[in-house]
């Protein structure tokens, strides 16, 4: 586990506050002044709604990272194909949305194997991320596996108030150079609010950059 990483899981025990890449601690390639913030959406592909969230994007000249689930991904290949060919970052989000704690090493890494096959099978792009479902890591993986877990440091808790301006309003209450704010593209509400917060903060001067961007390996 590298330090930004330490660093980011330490942020999530401990709560809002610390913000994972403004610690200094050496673990991240941020320039003093910038404001930097990745969007990440969780447990698509889903069509409709990641399709319209892409097009909005593209029209904004906005990069996010996507944490895909892999049984989500059969029959949604070609929304897969264009969320690679638009030049965001996808990553793992399990092949079942499970629990990686609660089951066997064996089991968990098929979860994430699987996903990633998929994932390579139409992209061509090796999986390097993954986003543990429920937040829920087991650091055995990373000891037998080259893979990186996310977790994150905005959670507007857009699954539970499908409302895009309360959504809106709560990232925009918290974000600040760094962060990582948590969406999912499954709804219509949480779309719009993403869509919200990006011309909010980029008329902020904020540059939206994906997980690979954020954190130094
Ligand atoms: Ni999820």
């Amino acid at each position: 586990m590298d330090g930004a990483l330490l660093v980011l899981l330490l942020c999530m025990i401990l709560g809002k506050g610390t913000k994972a890449v403004e610690t200094g601690a050496g673990g991240s390639d941020i320039q003093r002044g910038e404001k930097l913030v990745a969007l990440t959406f969780d447990d698509g592909p889903h069509p409709g709604t990641t399709t319209r969230l892409l097009e909005g994007l593209k029209e904004r000249g906005v990069h996010a990272t996507f944490f895909l689930i892999g049984k989500n991904i059969e029959g949604n290949e070609e929304i897969v194909k264009q969320i690679s060919e638009d030049g965001h970052l996808i990553g793992c989000h399990t092949y079942n949305h499970v629990d990686l704690t609660g089951m066997s090493l064996e089991q968990a890494k098929r979860e994430l194997e699987q996903t990633n096959e998929k994932i390579f099978q139409v992209t061509g792009k090796v999986v390097e991320y993954v986003r543990p479902p429920f937040g829920k890591w087991n650091e055995k993986i990373e000891e037998t596996m080259e893979i990186t877990p996310v977790l994150w440091t905005v959670d507007p808790r857009d699954w539970e108030d499908k409302d895009s301006g309360l959504v809106e309003r709560r990232i925009l209450k918290d974000a600040e150079n760094g962060d990582i704010i948590l969406l999912h593209d499954i709804y219509d509400s949480s779309v719009e609010a993403a869509l919200g917060v990006v011309d909010d903060l980029l008329a902020e001067g904020y540059e939206f950059v994906t997980i690979d961007e954020l954190i130094e390996e």
